[in-house]
């Protein structure tokens, strides 16, 4: 395996100015959690990049499986996207405990995604060798469906408990 990139030393204090993120929901097996820290980098090849803390039992699954689905709910169902970000899959199914349907991903061997996804990237995943409190995965996109509907009403996160869907809008036109 490569080696271990490590930081310079030379990295500031932690700040959250940068929110809000668009949440979410990584499923990974029959195992989901939302997510914050992930975000598009290439479409050609298309391809995800998201941080996973190294407590996560996710994190296992992910090296386990090589798989993941990114998926996206909305506004409606933040309750239960929420709550499975304070539960474990190491310790409860959180399909059965939060009383989410799920169904098979299309390409994935091992991964079910929720039935109300308004949209989903199935990728395959590969692990960065890079040193921090966060382990980063690139996602090769091996699949993806979605509804227009994906980006009315998103679930925005602002930090700490606090979340927000989309207000105004605007288009610009040059
Ligand atoms: C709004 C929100 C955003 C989150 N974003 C991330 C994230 O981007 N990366 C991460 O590793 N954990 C994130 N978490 C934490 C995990 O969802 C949480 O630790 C979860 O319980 C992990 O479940 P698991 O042990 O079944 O993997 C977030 C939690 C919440 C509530």
């Amino acid at each position: 395996m490569t080696e271990e990139r490590k930081s310079t030393g030379k990295s500031a204090p932690y700040r959250a100015f940068f929110y809000p993120m668009h949440l979410a929901l990584l499923c990974v097996g029959k195992n989901f959690m939302p997510m914050a820290w992930w975000t598009p980098v290439s479409k050609e090849p298309f391809r995800f990049l998201f941080a996973m803390d190294r407590e996560n039992h996710t994190l296992i699954l992910l090296r386990e499986l090589g798989e993941a689905a990114l998926t996206f709910l909305s506004w409606e169902e933040r309750d239960w996207v929420v709550r499975s970000g304070y539960l474990s899959g190491r310790r409860v199914r959180k399909a059965e405990r939060l009383g989410v349907d799920l169904r098979p991903a299309r390409k994935l061997r091992h991964t079910q995604v929720p039935e109300g996804a308004l949209a989903v990237f199935e990728l395959e995943v590969m692990e960065l060798p890079l040193e921090g409190d966060r382990a980063l995965f690139l996602g090769d996109v091996v699949h993806a469906e979605g509804s227009p509907q994906a980006k009315e009403r998103p679930i925005l996160f602002l930090g700490f408990r606090d979340y927000a869907t989309l207000g105004e809008r605007w288009r610009f036109r040059p």
